[in-house]
């Protein structure tokens, strides 16, 4: 199917808009079908024209005219919205595969799969792993569950085209989504530690810098990366600009984590202070935060300001 369907694209933000690009370049590679796309707010499809892509201006006219449709999307609200409009539609789904990138609860996924299939179209639930940067340059960590037929049609759109490495999690495109909440832990709480740690050497007079070599060095390029999300301050980016991941998508993740640990038994301790630090300095500087900042947090609680000299410096 994968030959000859034509593949369709929702979701155009900081992740989406990198994704669809790699992927677009890899169908004008290959001479296959340029890639429709949609979006909420059509002028960020701009950069997908020029590369020859093809815009719809809604997700159900998309739908009509695509095999394998992705979506890269904010939320559960969000996702529910798109698969509840086109299952209403009446449109014929028959033999059409969807595939949500999006960090959503096991449970939406669920709910989506058993809709889709009801209607004779398969659910592929491939969320991923990495940031913005990671996505432009096709680097990503996709985990991938669906039915198997399904599952071996998309994976050869990722590979090397979108992601680095396909974690393929089976048949049950819930067990996908766990694997990603379940990475968000460790995401959100090495966020937590690495400003906890630049704080701490601003504070004692070690300086940044050498902490960023330490980090970078002993713990890791993802590590070292979260440590220049502070040090650069784009933790804290002008008002005007989107954030690379925002504050409110990590506190959607960590929220998702928190209640399935609560109804396994579970105490993610770590996880709670990083949530709070983030929910908190969404209070203090608004929606245009990325999810490190809980480090202007973390510098309040030591007497700093929320900003740093490379952060904007106020304003939410
Ligand atoms: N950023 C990261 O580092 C990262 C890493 C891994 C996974 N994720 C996950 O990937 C997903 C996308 O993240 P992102 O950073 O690309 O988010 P984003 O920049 O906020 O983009 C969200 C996308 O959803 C669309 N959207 C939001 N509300 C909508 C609505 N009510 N109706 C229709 N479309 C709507 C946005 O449209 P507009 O363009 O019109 O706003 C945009 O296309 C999220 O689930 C996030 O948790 C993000």
């Amino acid at each position: 199917m994968a030959g000859v369907a034509q593949i369709g694209w929702y979701g155009l933000g900081s992740m989406g808009i990198g994704m669809a690009t790699n992927l677009q370049k890899h169908l004008v590679a290959t001479k296959a079908k340029d890639l429709v796309f949609s979006n909420r707010t059509r002028s960020r499809g701009a950069p997908l024209q020029e590369l020859g892509a093809v815009e719809e201006t809604s997700f159900s006219k998309l739908v009509s005219k695509c095999g394998i449709i992705f979506t890269m999307v904010a939320n559960d609200d969000v996702l529910n919205g798109l698969v509840s409009s086109v299952v209403a539609s009446g449109e014929s789904l028959k033999d059409k595969i969807f595939v949500d990138c999006s960090t959503v609860h096991p449970d939406t996924i669920g709910a989506a799969a058993a809709k889709l299939k009801e209607k004779n179209a398969a659910f592929v639930c491939a969320p991923v792993f990495g940031g913005a940067p990671v996505a432009a340059a096709g680097k990503l960590v996709f985990a991938i569950g669906g039915p198997q037929g399904a599952r071996e049609t998309v994976k050869p759109l990722i590979q090397d085209i979108m992601g680095r490495k396909v974690i393929d999690c089976g048949d049950d495109p819930q067990k996908s989504s766990l694997l990603k909440i379940a990475g968000n832990i460790v995401t959100v709480s090495l966020m937590e530690t690495v400003g906890e740690a630049q704080v701490f050497a601003e504070r004692t007079g070690l300086g940044t810098g050498p902490m960023e070599e330490l980090i970078t060095e002993a713990f890791g390029p993802t590590a070292g990366s979260y440590s220049q999300r502070l040090t650069t301050g784009i933790y804290a980016p002008p008002l005007n600009t989107r954030p690379g991941f925002g504050v409110s998508l990590s506190i959607k993740d960590a929220a998702h984590a928190l209640k399935m640990a609560k109804d396994a038994n579970v105490e993610l301790p770590a996880l709670e202070v990083a949530q709070n630090n983030m929910i908190a300095a969404r209070e203090y500087g608004g929606e245009c935060l990325d999810s490190s900042s809980m480090y202007g947090i973390l510098r309040q609680k030591a007497g700093l300001a929320f900003w740093n000299e490379k952060s904007r410096q106020g304003g939410k």
